[in-house]
């Protein structure tokens, strides 16, 4: 059933409108939303609409390549999953269908901090490019036993995300009582029994909770108590030092998510960062922080060739990547069009998204005339608007 519907899905927005349908209210409204007025969630779509893409003729599409080479593996597609946490609230296998179906399409997949399937859990879930996210936590000790726990799991990078002080200010979470505590209304009670699939799932398999954190909460493993120890923990002082250190005990291609100015880009470079995410947190942190596709031609120019830069956020089709690229990025991650694909039909939804993405990037650049993605540049660019 899961897969004739996902079958039925064309574009990203199908797999959003099924998604919506299968989970609670409240959980979609989780992926779904933004912060505040959600301009900048809504703007990190729109401003790719600010580029059209002009057609060479006369050239020979009679075979495309996608693939790429990010953060020193061979990928199928200049395509990422960003990291997202809690991925078993939104489907009952979470990130044991993510993972796999990342690395059938070989692309890198992410695993968050607050994943609900352990650093270990995910380890041997894939042959594909795994990458783990990565903060600064007060508590020094935790950066040293992720980082000691990635090496023996076989994660290939690390992303730092840099721009979590504090969690956003995510109002459709706090009118659905989805903030913690939890405050079910008698409407969200009534929506839930509403989703019997994910209901039926939800009731069979133990809660999820920050799986990667269980032997922190002194013997409460809710996770409840785990998000406020989280909470609690993320340095708010975080300085170009402690980067520094993490790069000096990882010893390995390392990211750094959540870049928006060409300063702070440049000075990642400098610093022998692999990779500058430019990312806006998928427009859940700071309301009115630009798009990522707004930013990025002033940040390829800061980092001049000195590491690759990935954008992160709003991308939804594959003209949108070819966008990006166009203007200087090697791959764009995407986090929303996975998690609605999982949440929508699990592996094969996710797997869907993927082949989704990966066939419009493939049939868009037969028509703009461009065979190879590393050839993608501001030649196939006009900017409007
Ligand atoms: C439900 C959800 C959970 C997320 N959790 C994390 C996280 O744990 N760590 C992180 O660095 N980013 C997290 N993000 C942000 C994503 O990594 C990414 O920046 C964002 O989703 C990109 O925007 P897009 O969804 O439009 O592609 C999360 C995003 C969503 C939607």
């Amino acid at each position: 059933m899961a897969i004739r519907a996902v079958a039925q899905c064309h574009n990203i927005d199908d797999l959003r409108g099924l998604a919506a349908r299968k989970v609670p209210k409240m959980i979609f409204d989780f992926i779904d939303g933004g912060a505040e007025d959600e301009f900048t969630l809504r703007r990190s779509s729109d401003g790719f609409n600010s580029y059209q893409l002009v057609p060479h003729n006369f050239v020979d599409v009679s075979e495309i390549n996608i693939a790429t080479e990010v953060l020193g593996r061979a990928v199928d597609a200049p395509l990422i999953v960003s990291p997202m946490g809690l991925q078993k609230l939104f489907h009952h296998k979470g990130e044991e269908a993510l993972v796999p179906a990342a690395g059938n399409h070989n692309i890198p997949y992410t695993l968050s901090s607050a994943s609900s399937t352990s650093i270990e859990g995910v380890g041997n879930l894939s042959s594909g490019p795994k990458w783990f996210q990565i903060y600064v936590w007060k508590d020094r000790e935790i950066v040293r036993d992720f980082i000691d726990r990635c090496k023996g799991a076989g994660f290939s990078a690390l992303c730092l995300t840099v721009d979590v002080p504090i969690t956003g200010n995510r109002e459709r979470d706090v009118r659905n009582g989805f903030a913690l505590p939890l405050k079910l209304t008698p409407a969200m009670v009534l929506n839930i029994l509403s989703k019997p699939c994910w209901l039926y799932h939800a009731k069979r398999n133990p809660l999820p909770t920050l799986a990667n954190l269980v032997d922190r909460g002194e013997g409460d493993t809710s996770v409840a108590n785990l998000s406020r120890y989280t909470e609690e923990q993320l340095e708010k002082a975080i300085s170009w030092d402690d980067a520094a250190e993490m790069k000096a005990q990882w010893d390995g291609p390392l990211g750094i998510k959540g870049v928006l100015r060409a300063e702070d880009a440049a000075r990642a470079a400098e610093m022998g960062f692999d990779a500058v995410i430019v990312s806006n947190h998928g427009g859940r942190q700071l309301d009115h922080a630009p798009a990522p596709i707004d930013v990025l031609p002033e940040i390829v120019e800061a980092v001049d060739g000195r590491c690759q830069v990935i954008l992160d956020g709003g991308v939804r089709r594959g003209t949108d990547v070819l966008k990006a690229l166009c203007l200087g990025a090697t791959a764009c991650m995407a986090g929303r069009p996975y998690l609605f694909g999982l949440a929508a039909g699990g592996q094969a939804g996710a797997e869907r998204a993927m082949e989704i993405l990966k066939g419009e990037i493939r049939r868009d650049m037969m028509l703009l005339g461009c065979a190879d993605v590393k050839d993608l540049g501001p030649q196939f660019l006009r900017q409007v608007g």
